[in-house]
């Protein structure tokens, strides 16, 4: 049966780099109240107006250039992101146009900081069952642009960036090679715990007081302690299934929310930092996007090498979480 393979990867981030300091225009807080309580330095933002389908374009073009595909080889487009261009129809669709695509099917998925996660393993199982082939799969979120920029807004709005990131997943027949497991998990019980739960279906927008907008909520501690026992749990059933101890793995892609997070994951496995690529420095948390920007920068840095070991981790909203497991 063929699996699912990871053969090009891609991203894109906007040029504009917003620094710490730069929130002091909005909010009352500091370069180091963010660095040491998240391990953010910076983060990039778009100049509106802006697209979340065309920050996947970008990203899209660069991972079929290293797959070395062109767009009509695409039998499947799989679009996560938290900040869609629209309420409706989903951005899968934008994307496809944007492509020159005509009718290829493009699915959209709700699955916050564990979309992409949530869209490998859709991916790997429409391989196995030998529908699709050549599977496009992007994560892009525009933050910025829901980020509550009021005083209150600032435990929330200083986490979050803009960027892209995307896959080419084709089937292989390979033995032991590519996507060997996902493991996916849901709790809706703690939706409330981190929601934008504006704009919704419960409320009639005109009957909205004027100062409309969206107003994100997060919980952070409740967060960062299902974060830290939820994505353990994922990478710990991931190793479980593979029978790979913690330090065969080559290299541990964990979601960038928080370093403390990738930190406590660390201690809790005895495992050093330097298993696991972080990149939260330079763009905070990019959501859907984060774990294929974390790709495609540790495979241009050569620490994705063939016959490699790797773990895909995430957590977020929903509260979804989920792991992979994959030899490279
Ligand atoms: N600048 C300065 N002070 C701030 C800021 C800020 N930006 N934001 C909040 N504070 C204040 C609070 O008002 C509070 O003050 P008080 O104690 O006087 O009430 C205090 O700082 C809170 O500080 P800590 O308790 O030390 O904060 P904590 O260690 O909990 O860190 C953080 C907060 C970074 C948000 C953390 O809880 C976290 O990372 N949570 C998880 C985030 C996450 O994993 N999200 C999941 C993915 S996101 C997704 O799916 C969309």
């Amino acid at each position: 049966m063929a699996s699912a393979c990871i053969t090009g990867l891609g991203m894109y981030v906007p040029p504009k780099v917003v620094k710490n300091d730069d929130l002091k225009a909005f909010y009352d807080t500091s370069d180091e109240w963010i660095y040491t309580r998240s391990g953010i330095q910076e983060r990039r933002w778009v100049e509106e107006p802006a697209s979340t389908a065309e920050l996947g374009l970008y990203a899209a073009q660069e991972a079929l250039k290293m797959a070395n595909k062109k767009p009509s080889d695409i039998d499947l487009i799989i679009f996560a992101t938290l900040s869609p261009d629209m309420y409706f129809p989903g951005s899968g669709v934008l994307l496809q146009n944007l492509l020159g695509l005509e009718t290829t099917p493009a699915l959209d998925i709700r699955q916050q900081c564990s979309g992409f996660i949530y869209g490998l393993s859709i991916a790997d199982q429409y391989i196995r069952t030998g529908m699709y082939q050549t599977i496009l799969l992007v994560g892009a979120e525009i933050q910025s642009t829901w980020i509550d920029y009021n005083p209150e807004g600032r435990t929330v709005g200083v986490l979050f960036g803009d960027g892209a990131g995307a896959a080419v997943i084709e089937a292989t027949n390979a033995p032991g090679r590519g996507v060997l497991s996902t493991h996916l998990y849901s709790q809706g019980a703690y939706a409330r715990e981190l929601c934008v739960a504006e704009p919704s279906s419960a409320t009639r927008r005109h009957e909205l007081p004027g100062s409309y907008g969206m107003r994100p909520y997060m919980n952070g501690k409740e967060v960062f302690r299902h974060a830290v026992q939820r994505m353990g749990e994922a990478v710990q059933i991931a190793l479980a299934t593979q029978k790979w101890s913690p330090e065969e793995v080559d290299l541990y892609v964990l979601h960038q929310a928080n370093i403390r997070i990738v930190q406590a994951i660390a201690e809790f496995f005895h495992l050093p930092m330097e298993k696991f690529y972080n990149n939260i420095h330079k763009y905070g948390n990019t959501t859907a996007a984060s774990i294929p920007i974390c790709l495609t920068e540790a495979w241009q840095e050569g620490r994705l090498k063939s016959g490699h070991k790797v773990i895909l981790a995430a957590f977020g909203s929903g509260f979804t979480w989920g792991s992979a497991a994959l030899v490279w």
